[in-house]
């Protein structure tokens, strides 16, 4: 990490979340040269919470769909990358809103795709993030955030802020959130635990004790600053933190890091100083409820894809990505039976999972429950192995979204 100049902003955007995928996957390696499995650091996940009143919101009316809104950023991407993300969002029968920043000079085709789905779309000017042109892109959409939501009068019940490009759904993650009694103002989402992988990773480590005197420790679950969700009140307080502590992070020379991913640093950092809270109108403060991995609506799969993807990788020699190797592209589908694109054995990549990542039948990604995970975040971790299944998805129009599980 350096505190260098920056670069035009333009090329950052384009260039840094291919840099930061290629920096994750590296990374990740090398962490896994530690021992996958080991279970130094004792970092187990903490058991789903059964009865916690402090962050239960039992009571409040269930998330509507309808009056709901999932808000990305979705500028520099392909037509194909929109399908994916917006149709596989409405194939499941969600009808509330969806929000994207899109480039302001995006293709017809684009325009036209989004129009059929009812996307709200937020033009951003090339190079040019409208009044938050100060900040860069992964900082400037929480302030974007918090204005497209108070300029949307139905947006009054769940929200959800993610990630674009290397995200899909299999269920609605509203409706999923309702039944799964995760229903909480602010929820933020964990990482694999296993003892390897956690927030003192880098990541964190290495801008947070810098700028702010914190340090993390190995036994807190790494949080994705890519996916939270909660109520309208709730995300926009948890809005109202992160921007504060970004324009700190903008104002102090010390905080200003010319890396990708130190939104996550500051996520991180807010949650663990029990910094994302929402003040009932009774006054009871409620802190954001950090859902353990693979138990709520949203699954960050990246660590594990990771590793699956580089074991693929050593398996058949192949030089580590982006170096071309056809013989990893669909690596497991045999026969052309699409749904197994990963093996169905429970722990690969996960030691301590006790239940398979894939459901053979429908390629679809499980959470620890068996039940398919209602928005599947970091995907392109898997590199090239989910190819066919995807474009598979893209056929058929997400044939498994429809169906209504248990
Ligand atoms: C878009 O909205 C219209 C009017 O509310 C509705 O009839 C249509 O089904 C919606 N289309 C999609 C893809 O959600
Ligand atoms: C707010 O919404 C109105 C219409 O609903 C739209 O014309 C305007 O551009 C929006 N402003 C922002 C900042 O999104
Ligand atoms: C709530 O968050 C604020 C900062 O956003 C913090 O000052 C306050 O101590 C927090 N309250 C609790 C009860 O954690
Ligand atoms: C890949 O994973 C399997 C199953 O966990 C393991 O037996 C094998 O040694 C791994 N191969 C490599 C090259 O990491």
């Amino acid at each position: 990490m350096t505190t260098g100049r920056r670069q035009p902003r333009e090329l950052l955007a384009l260039y840094l979340p291919l840099c930061f995928a290629l920096i994750a996957l590296s990374r990740t390696a090398r962490l896994t040269e530690y021992g996958i499995g080991s279970s130094a650091g004792g970092g187990d996940a903490p058991p789903p919470s059964t009865n916690d009143d402090a962050t239960d919101r039992r009571g409040a009316a269930p998330w509507r769909s309808s009056r709901s809104a999932v808000l990305a950023m979705a500028t520099n991407m392909y037509q194909g990358e929109y399908q994916i993300f917006v149709g596989s969002l409405r194939a499941t029968g969600y009808s509330g809103h969806i929000v994207l920043g899109i480039n302001d000079d995006a293709g017809e085709d684009v325009v036209d795709y989004l129009s059929s789905q009812n996307v709200t779309i937020k033009p951003i000017v090339r190079g040019d993030p409208g009044s938050y042109h100060e900040y860069k892109t992964s900082h400037a959409r929480f302030f974007l955030y918090r204005d497209w939501i108070e300029n949307c009068t139905s947006c009054t019940d769940g929200i959800m802020l993610t990630d674009f490009r290397d995200a899909y759904f299999q269920a609605d993650p509203f409706a999923t959130a309702v039944k799964l009694r995760q229903q909480y103002p602010i929820m933020v989402f964990e990482e694999l635990v296993d003892g390897v992988h956690d927030a003192s990773h880098w990541l964190n480590n290495d801008p947070v004790p810098i700028c702010r005197g914190y340090t993390f420790e190995p036994h807190q679950p790494m949080l994705c600053s890519g996916s939270t969700m909660g109520s309208r009140e709730g995300i926009l307080e948890y809005l109202r933190a992160m921007t504060t502590e970004i324009k700190h992070w903008k104002n102090t020379k010390k905080c200003n890091f010319n890396m990708v991913g130190d939104d996550q640093s500051i996520h991180n950092y807010l949650y663990y100083t029990n910094q994302l809270n929402y003040t009932t109108e009774k006054g009871t403060v409620v802190n954001a409820k950090a859902i353990p991995h693979r138990t709520g609506p949203i699954h960050v799969v990246g660590v594990q894809a990771s590793r699956i993807y580089k074991n693929v990788s050593e398996t058949i020699g192949c030089k580590p990505w982006p170096v071309p190797c056809p013989e990893r592209v669909n690596y497991y589908v045999k026969d052309d039976v699409w749904q197994r694109w990963i093996p169905e054995r429970p722990g690969f990549g996960a030691p301590k999972d006790t239940t398979s990542l894939l459901d053979p039948e429908t390629g679809m990604i499980l959470n620890l429950d068996g039940t398919p995970s209602a928005q599947v975040h970091q995907v392109d971790r898997f590199g090239d192995l989910s190819q066919r299944w995807l474009e598979m998805m893209r056929e058929k129009g997400w044939p498994y979204n429809k169906a209504t599980w248990p």
